[in-house]
């Protein structure tokens, strides 16, 4: 079987976890259930950093002695991913006995090889960064992190020589595009690279100044820099150095990492860290994985400005499955997103209670309406299921492809892609009517090709949403353990269309994902929870704990907010051309001019109400911002409104200018 093994960063005990740690942590989470989905042996690791001055100065602030002091924080990180429910297997602290030995080794073989003298240095140290800068490197004389003038200090210190890697690192990135992603802090880490020579990385700290650390083992005056101290944490907690030649060890079975950073942290990740691995014979990291900031109002989130998210509360709140949802989906893994009440309601309400939970709402309630609660039967396909089960098949395989590429709002948005299509098929294969027609089997056909398809849904949304997702799967009549998983059911699952059974019984009703209201100030996300919010997360099974809402089957109108109305681009346009779909018979063709450059390619269901000669020259109205989209091969950038009545169906249509706006 192979191995998957990730990690978050060590996070600095000197402050309380917030969202961003919590970012970080539910991205590995994610990771490791999803390696473990696709039948791997995956392992996750976290913990905390607890060395250095900073530690130091944050427990003097508060009249603690360090130890003291860290054990309390990070106790709270412990249980801050006990209460987020986090799957990691291993919880490292820098203090452990077994992790000082290990950074005493990795010193000592980093020494023998030659690659540490000791020498005298003067530069300007800034106690928040736990770093010396370069004159160049300041901003006005003051440090760029903190903006804060560093303090001039002179000593004689250990250094590491990282400038004789400098050239074997920039051949390693270049000849391994993806060893840092996102491109562009592959990118940052070459121009780091490039034209300056490095500067040999100061590793000691002399104890007349600090003496938090861990002591050198070839100079009991000195402790260990904590950036040297920290990194050595990825393979420490592996067992490493004991079990380096055992092939049946932890380090032999799991290391190379997968690593999961954000981008404050890019050089000592990017280029002390695989040099340090290089000097000491060790194999490389197997991806450096680069997020962006959560940012409060374009601001960085910070405790010593007051605008920290607690993750706590707003899972309690929000319901930590879709806070997951909204965390993987909002923020494009490289860049920086604006975390606000208003994002996440806005998120949960589109693509939770709108999309995923209407559609098992609507579709469970009518099967019970339909067969009493029992899986029907799947009789002949039509083209339109056929079409269904095909998009779906096709956006399974992106989501899982850009999971692995750690794209992981375009892995959830490949996933949506069948949600979304299922409930135009309910909307397209009426199964009322059908009802009414007494066509059982054909109804029976469309409810199982839905069932299928959201069963397939649910099961890949797993890592992201383990318990609505576990959830989603028994109301269709499977029960899923994750002891189960290996990569031939996961082959299965992608390759079969047919999973559940016939004559099983299935739920009479879904109310997963609620809509959510704004019920609370906004402040209150802010505001640090109490331990009942922490026990209400665990107890919390449903994943969230709004107000309910009514979702029924065909005749329920769902309310909508004014500000989702208002995300709809609706323009006026003239029909320059229509045709017949080439390959599909319920399918037209359109030229629509919407005042743009060029006209748009507009492909539209509508083939059977229509003879395409008579459209030409009307002026529609055209939802203008829905993203192109491939229809039987034909790419579709709009979607032209109609009004239907009965078996009626004609176009809505107006006198105003092209690209008039519809409000
Ligand atoms: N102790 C070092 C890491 C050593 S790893 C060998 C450290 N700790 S930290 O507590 O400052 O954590 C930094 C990490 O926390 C970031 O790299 C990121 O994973 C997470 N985040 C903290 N604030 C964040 C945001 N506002 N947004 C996103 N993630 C952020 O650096």
């Amino acid at each position: 079987m192979s191995a998957f093994y990730v990690t978050t960063p060590i996070y600095y005990v000197n402050a309380r976890p917030h969202l961003g740690h919590a970012y970080t942590t539910i991205v590995a989470d994610s990771l490791k259930r999803f390696y473990r989905m696709l039948g791997q042996d995956a392992r996750m690791l976290t913990g905390t950093d607890e060395h250095g001055d900073k530690i130091v100065k944050a427990a003097q602030a508060v009249g603690k002695n360090p130890k003291e002091f860290v054990d309390e924080i990070s106790a709270d990180f412990a249980s801050m991913w006990d209460d987020l429910r986090i799957d990691h297997d291993q919880f490292i602290r820098t203090t452990d006995e077994s992790h000082k030995k290990a950074v005493q080794v990795l010193l000592q073989r980093i020494y023998d090889k030659g690659d540490i003298y000791h020498g005298e240095y003067g530069g300007h140290y800034c106690f928040g960064c736990e770093r010396f800068y370069t004159e160049k490197e300041l901003e006005d004389g003051l440090c760029p992190q903190h903006q804060t003038k560093p303090e001039f200090i002179s000593e004689k210190n250990y250094f590491f020589k990282m400038s004789k890697y400098q050239e074997w690192l920039k051949k390693h990135i270049a000849d391994n595009p993806d060893f840092i992603r996102p491109e562009r802090y592959r990118n940052e880490v070459l121009s780091m690279l490039e034209g300056n020579v490095l500067e040999d990385l100061c590793i000691s700290r002399p104890k007349s100044r600090l003496e938090w650390g861990i002591e050198l083992p070839f100079d009991k005056d000195y402790v260990c820099y904590v950036w040297f101290d920290a990194l050595a944490n990825y393979i420490s907690a592996l067992g490493w150095p004991e079990n380096e030649a055992d092939e049946a060890g932890l380090f032999s079975r799991y290391w190379p990492a997968e690593h999961l950073v954000a981008k404050d942290i890019l050089k000592p990740h990017g280029i002390f860290w695989p040099t340090m691995l290089k000097s000491a014979d060790l194999p490389l990291f197997k991806h450096l994985n680069v997020h962006g900031y959560w940012l409060i109002k374009d601001t960085k989130m910070s405790k010593s400005l007051g605008n920290v998210v607690d993750p706590r509360f707003a899972a309690e709140h929000f319901g930590l499955d879709a806070f997951r949802y909204f965390l993987l989906r909002d923020m494009h893994f490289g860049s920086d997103a604006s975390y606000s009440e208003e994002a996440l309601i806005n998120r949960i309400n589109s693509d939770l209670a709108n999309d995923l939970g209407n559609l098992f709402s609507r579709v469970l309630s009518m099967n019970a309406k339909y067969f009493g609660k029992i899986m029907p039967a799947l009789g002949t396909l039509s083209v339109e299921d056929e079409v269904l089960f095909e998009d779906a098949e096709n956006s399974a395989k992106n989501y899982v492809q850009l999971f692995q590429e750690v794209r992981f709002s375009q892995a959830l948005d490949s996933l949506w892609e069948p949600v979304r299509a299922m409930n135009k098929y309910v909307d397209s294969q009426a199964p009322w009517t059908l009802f009414k027609e007494g066509n059982m089997e054909r109804l029976g056909t469309v409810i199982r090709v839905l069932m299928e398809n959201m069963y397939k849904v649910s099961y890949l949304l797993w890592p992201v949403m383990p318990t609505s997702s576990v959830m989603m799967q028994e109301q269709l009549g499977k029960t899923f353990s994750d002891k189960n998983l290996n990569a031939k059911v996961f082959e299965d699952l992608l390759a079969s269309r047919i999973h559940l059974r016939t004559g099983s019984e299935v739920a009479e009703a879904s109310n997963l994902f609620p809509r959510m209201e704004k019920v609370e100030p906004a402040q209150k996300i802010e505001k640090k929870s109490s331990e009942k919010a922490a026990q209400n997360v665990k107890n919390d099974k449903s994943g969230s704990k709004a107000k309910n809402d009514k979702q029924e089957g065909e005749n329920t109108m769902q309310e909508i907010e004014y500000a989702d109305f208002q995300k709809l681009d609706l323009r006026v346009g003239t029909i320059l051309k229509a045709e017949r779909h080439p390959d599909a018979d319920k399918l037209l063709r359109f030229d629509v001019d919407l005042g743009e450059e060029e006209p748009r390619q507009i492909i539209s269901g509508i083939a059977e109400f229509f003879e395409p000669a008579d459209l030409v020259g009307k002026k529609v109205v055209v939802v203008a911002n829905l993203p192109p989209r491939k229809l039987r091969g034909l790419m579709s950038h709009g979607m032209i409104l109609t009004a239907e009545s009965g078996t009626d169906l004609s176009l809505l249509t107006t006198d105003a200018a092209n690209g008039a706006t519809v409000s």
